[in-house]
């Protein structure tokens, strides 16, 4: 990729639906994964294996895992997937599907041991490079959060029993070759213990998750409550503790429309890899008020405005986001994909 590469990790079909309350049906995730595939993402989060009576939402997940592998969605460059597991249990649900689709589950499995985590980010690994234009690439989502409370709620365990529960799970991602990225939640504000979160916490835990092994670090804004000055010091502060930013995401959730802002505070000081969601859809269940995340057209539009290339095509990406919104039943979130669809 060249220097002026920004990458978008798509998270809609994973924490754009988990919080609709409606059922959606598997077809639908799979036609959003699909029409996604096909605008230029490079990576799409695609589901997640977490407990069904937590999360009623993502029941199905393993269907979306089964159907990639076994229909891959046509794309004019590789497409990598990723799926959330929170614990031993989930990892072996996504084993399991990944097993049970015979025809090409070989080809998820990554023929090279994952690189270090100081060497590499997952968009850069030797399995991503050697696919061909549609084979599935498959990697795994853990995750954490910066305050015990948050934690609590989300994972019903402590911070360092969440790390715990990792370390498992890791070992046998490591033996099987599939690159692990690592959310830390709530690293810019939390529902339970209010704004002010430190970010020297925010850092401690992601050297623990690279040192764990994690192949990139994705910090998460879940509340939207971060702002241009917390963002930078955040940054600061992950830099200051020897956290590369090639190893870094931002995911920022847009509930007081700053994500766009921070985006860019974010991008001035290096950070190349950012998440969203295609038509601002999302929120997670278990921070109450938060709404979706960055609409993936804004965060397109707002990258090629300054000369970057994202590989995405905004016109089809645009439509995706109307589609999904009319599905579901809700408004367009994105105002560039709105405008773009109105020109
Ligand atoms: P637990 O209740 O502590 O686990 O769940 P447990 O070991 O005590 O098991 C309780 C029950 O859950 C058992 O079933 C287990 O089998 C089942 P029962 O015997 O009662 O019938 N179970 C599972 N089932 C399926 N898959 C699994 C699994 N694990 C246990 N993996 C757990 C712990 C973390 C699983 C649970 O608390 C959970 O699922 N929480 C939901 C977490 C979640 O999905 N949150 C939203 C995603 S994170 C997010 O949105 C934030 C992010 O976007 C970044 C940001 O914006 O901040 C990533
Ligand atoms: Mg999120």
């Amino acid at each position: 990729k060249s220097a002026d590469y920004i990458r978008i990790v798509e998270v809609g079909p994973r924490d754009g639906l988990q919080n609709e309350k409606q059922s959606i049906p598997v077809a639908t995730k799979i036609e959003l994964v699909r029409r996604l595939a096909e605008t230029g993402l490079s990576t799409i989060e695609a589901g997640s294996f977490v407990s069904p009576k937590w999360v009623p939402q993502m029941a199905n997940s393993s269907e979306v895992l089964e159907y990639l592998l076994r229909s891959p969605p046509a794309s004019s460059s590789p497409v990598t997937y990723q799926f959330l597991t929170p614990n031993v249990k989930g990892l072996d649900g996504f084993l399991s599907a990944l097993h049970s689709t015979p025809s090409t589950s070989q080809q998820t499995h990554h023929p090279t041991p994952s690189p270090s985590p100081s060497s590499s980010s997952p968009s850069s690994s030797a399995a991503e490079t050697s696919a061909s234009p549609t084979t599935p690439k498959i990697e795994l989502s853990i995750f954490t959060a910066a305050t015990e409370t948050f934690t609590q709620k989300n994972t019903n365990c402590s911070i360092a029993e969440s790390l715990a529960r990792f370390q498992p799970l890791m070992a046998r991602a490591k033996d099987l070759s599939i690159p692990v990225r690592a959310y830390i939640s709530v690293a810019l504000g939390c529902p339970y213990e209010g704004p002010n979160v430190d970010p020297h916490k925010v850092a401690s835990l992601a050297i623990n998750l690279l040192e764990m092994g994690a192949d990139e670090i994705s910090v998460a804004d879940t509340t939207g409550m971060g702002t241009v000055p917390k963002t930078r010091e955040l940054l600061k502060t992950l830099k200051a503790a020897g956290v590369e930013e090639k190893d870094l995401a931002l995911h920022f959730h847009d509930t007081y429309g700053q994500a766009l802002v921070n985006t860019v505070a974010a991008l001035d000081h290096g950070i190349r890899t950012f998440d969203a969601a295609v038509g601002g859809l999302g929120g997670c269940p278990f921070s109450p008020g938060a709404t979706g995340n960055v609409a993936t057209e804004d965060l397109v539009h707002c990258f090629h405005s300054l000369g970057a290339k994202t590989g995405v095509d905004m016109e089809k990406l645009a439509s995706v986001g109307e589609w999904i919104s009319k599905e579901l039943g809700r408004p367009n979130e994105s105002r560039a994909g709105k405008a773009t669809l109105a020109k």
